[in-house]
């Protein structure tokens, strides 16, 4: 059964006999692992209870723009943020109308107007209702603006008549929502992914870093969340926001970076470095900022300990993938790093360009290991990173089953 671990689902429900349903649907979709909130219209509310979906779904059930309680607690527009993928089942004939006008007379056409998520709706209505002109021209115009459509199914209605235009059942619709967000699975496996920079002081306002942003990185563990992982990113210094949904711990240097990485690395079954790490520090670190004199100054740099090989070398190790950041040679430089640090798999970049790599929101990637190279074209860096946990999936996958057992360390 496909999952939905990780996933926030907004189910709205409109005025219908078949709204007695969504209760069955939400317990389905929380049964696959999805957190569930629910919006009503004041129509379904006379078919279903709030009280009822509120002790299915386990929130506040909204309904109004100023609920008291309910809408302090969250309001609409965070709602709208919240959610993964809105589903509106049922959804009647004169919803679709409203938002097919983009109308925001209610709270839940309001939240289907605000979200940048997948809007997902359920038909439910009298076959003669489906079938006019007027319902079919929101059907086009609601499925040329990107709302996707489940249903509806053809049968004996409420009614007493016969045709298309009774909802699908709830767990097809469950169904659909788990094959929305299929990538490749990685449900139920622990991922860490150390991303940034690493800062190595000098004095207590300087250091040696490199331009990692950290947007590679935090993409690649985004999209391990989205894929099912439960994921720890370790950080170095960035001005991004630690995401949501996953435990990020900050450090600076690459020393700090190497202990927290192995305080955490057990029971981790992928290990991914994305971060940029100093290769070398300074040998001290000066208590006081350093006086400017016309002397010229030597900085003495000893080499940082490689967290990359020291994870692929534990035993039992994670699947361990590293990154490699080449301005030149990028295949034999990568394929060197592949094997010295004894990679399941590498992903190199070309750097040095401001097109791609270090900073810039695009990037490229080759995907190297021992039996095979894969190139991942220049695109988004949240885009890539859903391709490149795609194909860390698959080859994790396939390595547990040639080996015919679990991880040796999840035993
Ligand atoms: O952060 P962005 O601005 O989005 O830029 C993304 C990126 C260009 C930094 C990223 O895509 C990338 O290439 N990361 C790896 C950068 C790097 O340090 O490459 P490297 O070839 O020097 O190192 C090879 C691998 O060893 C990397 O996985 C690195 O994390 C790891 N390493 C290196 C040195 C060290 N002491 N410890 C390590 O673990």
């Amino acid at each position: 059964m496909a999952t939905l671990s990780n996933k926030r689902i907004l189910v709205g429900v409109t005025g219908g006999i078949a709204a007695y349903k969504a209760a069955d649907l939400i317990r389905r979709l929380r049964e696959r692992g999805a957190e569930v909130r629910v919006v009503m219209t004041q129509a379904a509310s006379r078919f279903i209870t709030p009280l009822t979906l509120q002790a299915i779904s386990g929130h506040p059930v909204h309904s109004e723009f100023l609920d008291t309680g309910a809408e302090t607690a969250m309001g609409h527009i965070e709602l709208a943020r919240w959610a993964d993928l809105v589903l509106v089942a049922p959804a009647g004939a004169d919803f679709l109308a409203r938002l097919a006008q983009g109308r925001a007379d209610d709270l839940l056409a309001t939240l289907c107007l605000a979200t940048k998520s997948p809007v997902a709706v359920a038909p439910a209505m009298n076959q003669q209702m489906w079938a006019n002109a007027s319902t079919q021209n929101n059907l086009i115009s609601l499925k040329k603006r990107g709302v996707t459509f489940w249903g509806p199914d053809s049968g004996s209605q409420a009614c007493g008549e016969t045709g298309p235009g009774r909802m699908l059942e709830p767990a097809e619709l469950a169904e659909h929502a788990a094959a929305l967000f299929q990538t490749g699975s990685l449900d139920g496996l622990q991922i860490m992914v150390t991303a940034g920079p690493t800062w190595e002081p000098i004095d207590p306002v300087r250091g040696l870093s490199n331009r990692s942003s950290g947007k590679m990185g935090y993409a690649v563990a985004q999209a391990a969340m989205e894929a099912g992982a439960q994921v720890i990113l370790v950080s170095g210094p960035t001005t991004l926001v630690d995401p949501d949904r996953i435990q990020t711990l900050r450090v600076a240097t690459a020393q700090q970076m190497h202990d927290t990485v192995h305080t955490h690395i057990h029971p981790i079954d992928i290990f991914i470095g994305v971060a940029a790490v100093a290769d070398y520090r300074p040998i001290q670190t000066a208590a006081r900022k350093i006086k400017k004199s016309d002397a010229s100054l030597s900085l003495e740099l000893v080499p940082n300990p490689d967290i990359l090989a020291s994870v692929a070398a534990l035993d039992p190790a994670p699947y361990t993938v590293g990154f490699a950041a080449e301005t030149n040679d990028l295949e034999a430089h990568a394929r060197k790093k592949l094997e010295a640090k004894k990679l399941d798999l590498i992903a190199a970049n070309p750097v040095g360009d401001r097109h791609s790599g270090f900073e810039s929101d695009l990037n490229q990637l080759t995907l190297i290991d021992q039996h095979s190279l894969t190139p991942l074209p220049l695109q988004t860096k949240s885009r890539l990173a859903r391709e490149l946990i795609s194909e860390i999936a698959q080859r994790y996958h396939e390595k547990n089953t040639t080996q015919n057992t679990r991880p040796a360390h999840r035993q």
